[in-house]
Parts: structure tokens; C-alpha cells; sequence
């Protein structure tokens, strides 16, 4: 028998699926995006998108953004926020990430990010290198001649990182990367029951681990980021929950796609992997280029507080307003040939694939560093890199990557 609970999520899951491609098939070029038909290539959608003007109004009355300037400003509007007036979050119900930061508007945003953010200061990114680099090549060596890049490689490594960064201990990590494997999924929507169970005793699972863990390093703190957030006081452990597990999520499911999206574009632009096998030093730009041609994180969504005027039009408040960061890390009026993937372009780093303003990515200068030794390390050590076969993209609208990438060395 499902519970009350069960049966909404199933029944949201499956009821904006069933109304987003009724929509896409009226012709809203944004619901057609989240219909996923054009996930293969969603840029021509983009560019359809743009070319209706600053802003495009689509019929279910959502309103979406292309241009870097206006993303740009938007982000750093504080007239818009991530909740509506009322308090609610857009899909909380099969949001993993609804109680956490991520998800808050000012005061608690700022509070909570501010004890956060000692974490990931470049100092202490600096000293997690050696560690990345062991690491990745303790990956390496491991890899028999044919692999899946994103299960033997991609995956692991952040996982590995961030188990480091939060100090679980090696009895744990098994587990720990189980739970959040699953929580991550809901990423790309519970449709049925099993899924919804699974769901749900991993993110109760995921609590009791974090609660032991912070219970002992109250006692017996270490160099963690549990041990320093134990020590915050201005943090509830229902808070601090939440974000160990949005550390956790977001380690693991946007530094996998930065790499996986990194050795498929390079398998399809061959003489970019020439010059990077040339020159591995060429790594941190090909991380900025990988990042703007294939955002992770394709789009945000912000809902105004105050009418907020763009382009001639007026988005009410608590409208939906869709920020498109990967159609922005296209926009022509930065990006010369926006469509060419080119890793000697030296103003790549513009892109918005971190967002921006207040909720710009925390962990931005870790998964630069990480997504550096990764690329440095699979052209110095794997030239021959090669797919075998064709790569399965993961069907979610929310991150943009792969869930195999067969390959060879
Ligand atoms: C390629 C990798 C990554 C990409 C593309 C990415 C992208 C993003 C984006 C677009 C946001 C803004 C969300 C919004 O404005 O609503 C964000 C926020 C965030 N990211 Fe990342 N991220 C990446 C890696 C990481 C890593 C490795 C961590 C930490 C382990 C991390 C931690 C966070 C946190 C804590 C926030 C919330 C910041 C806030 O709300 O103040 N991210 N990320």
C-alpha cells in the first residue's frame, strides 16, 4: 500500500511530464526543453529561443533568458529569488536539495553559505592537490584496457574527494556513495514506486550516517568540514544535515558531467585532444571550454519578488523565470563562433556555468582543480583514448551528462 506521500510524488512526477509535452507539442520551445526530446541537442532550441527576443514568454506563461548580460544582471538581482513569496520551492517534494541552502533566499541563504564556505577557500584547495592527484592516478592504473569512463572514472573520483573534504571514514565510503548515487537520481524524477522507497531510506540513511559522524567529531574533531561545522554555532543538526548532504550532491553530480561531457567532446574533436596531449598545460582552459560548450548545470530557475521589467515585458510576481546558462555560454555578443569547440579560447572562463550573484557555485574552484588533474592526467597517461561505442546520455533536464561512455585506452 503507498502512502499519501508516495502516491503525490508519483502523481507530480508523472503530471508535469504528461502537461510539459503537451505543451512542447503547442509549440514552448521552453517546455520542449524540459520534454526532453531535444537532449542529444538542445542548442538549435536555444537559438530558436533567442531569436524571439530578450525575453521569450512561452505558453505556460514561463518566461526564459539567453543572453549572458541579462543572466548576468539577473542573477545578481536581488528582487529575484529561488522561492516564491510564499515560501515554496518549485518540485520540493522530489528535490533531495529543498531544505538545504541551495534552496533558501536571504537571511538563512547567507548565514548558512557563510559557515559553508571556509570549506573550499583556495588556500585549502591548493593543499587538496597532491590528494586529487593520487587519487586520479590510483584510478588510473586500475583501468583495464576497455572501461566505462563514467563508472571507473568519472564517478569515482569526485566521490573519492568528497569523502575526503567531509572525512568519512573508509568503512563508510562504500555505503555513503551508495545513498548518494540514489538521492542523486531523483535528479531525474521518481516516477514509480521503487524508486520513491529507494529515495526516501537513502536520504533517512544518509541521516543517520551524518548524525554519527557529527556526534564523534564533536568528541573528536578532525580537519573535516563535519568537524568544522559541529564547531559552527549558529548551525541546527537538521541544518547541518542538509548541507553535508548538498556538499555530497553536489560534488558527486557535477564534476562526473564535467569530465564525461570532456572526453566525449574531445573523442568528436580530435585535433583539440592532439593539442591537449601536447600540451597538458593547455588542461585549466580546456576545463573553461568543456564547462561553457557543455554546461552541467544547463539552467536556474528565479521567481521575482518585486515586477520585474526585461525587455519590454513584465515578469509578475512569483512568476517562473528560466535562466538558460548553457544558451548564455553560447551568446554570440561574448563568444566569437560560439559553436566551435576550441580550447585555446581565451575568454572561455566568462562562461556561467557556476551561475552567479549570491548562489554562485561554492565548489567552483574544487571542481576546476579536479576537472585540471583529470584532463591533465587522461592526456598525459591514456593519448590513445578512444570510444568504443556510443555514449548514453542521462535523461534529466536538470544536469547535463552521460551515464556510460564506453571506452578504450
Ligand atoms: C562542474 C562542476 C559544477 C558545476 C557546473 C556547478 C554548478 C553550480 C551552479 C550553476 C550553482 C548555482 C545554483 C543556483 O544559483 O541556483 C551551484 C551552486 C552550488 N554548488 Fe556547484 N557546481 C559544480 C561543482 C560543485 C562542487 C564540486 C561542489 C562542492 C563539493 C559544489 C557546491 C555548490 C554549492 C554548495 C552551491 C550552492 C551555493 C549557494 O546557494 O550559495 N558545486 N553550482
Amino acid at each position: 500500500m503507498l502512502s499519501f506521500s508516495e502516491v503525490r510524488t508519483i502523481a507530480t512526477s508523472l503530471a508535469i511530464r504528461g502537461t510539459t509535452s503537451l505543451l512542447a507539442d503547442a509549440g514552448d520551445l521552453v517546455c520542449a526543453i524540459d520534454s526532453g526530446r531535444y537532449q542529444g541537442n538542445p542548442y538549435p532550441l536555444y537559438e530558436r529561443i533567442r531569436a524571439a527576443g530578450p525575453v521569450y514568454r512561452g505558453l505556460s506563461g514561463t518566461y526564459a533568458l539567453t543572453s549572458h548580460a541579462a543572466i548576468s544582471a539577473a542573477l545578481r538581482d536581488p528582487r529575484l529569488r529561488v522561492r516564491k513569496t510564499s515560501g515554496r520551492l518549485a518540485g520540493a517534494s522530489t528535490n533531495a536539495l529543498a531544505d538545504t541552502f541551495l534552496s533558501m533566499d536571504e537571511p538563512d541563504h547567507g548565514r548558512l553559505r557563510r559557515i559553508a564556505a571556509p570549506a573550499f577557500r583556495p588556500k585549502l584547495m591548493r593543499q587538496m592537490r597532491a590528494g586529487i592527484e593520487a587519487t586520479t592516478h590510483r584510478l588510473v592504473d586500475r583501468l583495464n584496457d576497455e572501461f566505462d569512463l563514467m563508472t571507473d572514472f568519472a564517478a569515482p573520483l569526485p566521490i573519492a574527494v568528497i569523502s575526503d573534504l567531509l572525512g568519512i571514514p573508509e568503512a563508510d565510503r562504500t555505503r555513503f556513495a551508495h545513498y548518494g548515487q540514489i538521492v542523486g537520481r531523483a535528479f531525474d524524477g521518481l516516477g514509480n514506486r521503487g524508486l520513491v522507497r529507494e529515495y526516501q531510506a537513502a536520504v533517512a540513511d544518509l541521516r543517520n550516517l551524518f548524525t554519527r559522524l557529527m556526534n564523534e567529531r564533536r568528541t573528536n574533531p578532525g580537519e573535516d568540514v563535519i568537524s568544522a561545522l559541529v564547531q559552527a554555532e549558529d548551525l541546527t543538526a537538521d541544518e547541518l544535515i542538509a548541507t553535508c548532504r548538498l556538499l555530497l550532491l553536489a560534488g558527486f553530480e557535477t564534476t562526473v558531467n564535467l569530465i564525461g561531457n570532456a572526453v566525449v567532446l574531445f573523442d568528436s574533436h580530435r585535433d583539440q585532444w592532439d593539442l591537449l596531449k601536447g600540451q597538458p598545460n593547455l588542461a585549466p582552459r580546456a576545463v573553461e571550454e568543456v564547462l561553457r560548450f557543455e554546461s552541467p548545470v544547463p539552467a536556474l530557475l528565479r521567481h521575482p519578488h518585486e515586477p520585474f521589467e526585461i525587455g519590454g515585458r513584465v515578469v509578475p510576481v512569483d512568476g517562473d523565470l528560466v535562466v538558460l546558462l548553457a544558451a548564455a555560454n553560447r551568446d554570440p555578443e561574448v563568444f566569437t563562433e560560439p559553436h566551435r569547440f576550441d580550447i585555446t579560447r581565451e575568454d572561455a572562463v566568462e562562461h556561467l556555468a557556476f551561475g552567479g550573484g549570491a548562489h554562485y557555485c561554492l565548489g567552483a574552484p574544487l571542481s576546476r582543480l579536479e576537472g585540471d588533474v583529470a584532463l591533465r592526467t587522461l592526456a598525459e597517461q591514456l593519448p590513445g583514448l578512444r570510444l568504443t561505442g556510443a555514449p548514453l546520455r542521462r535523461k534529466s533536464t536538470v544536469v547535463r551528462g552521460y551515464l556510460h561512455v564506453p571506452v578504450t585506452k
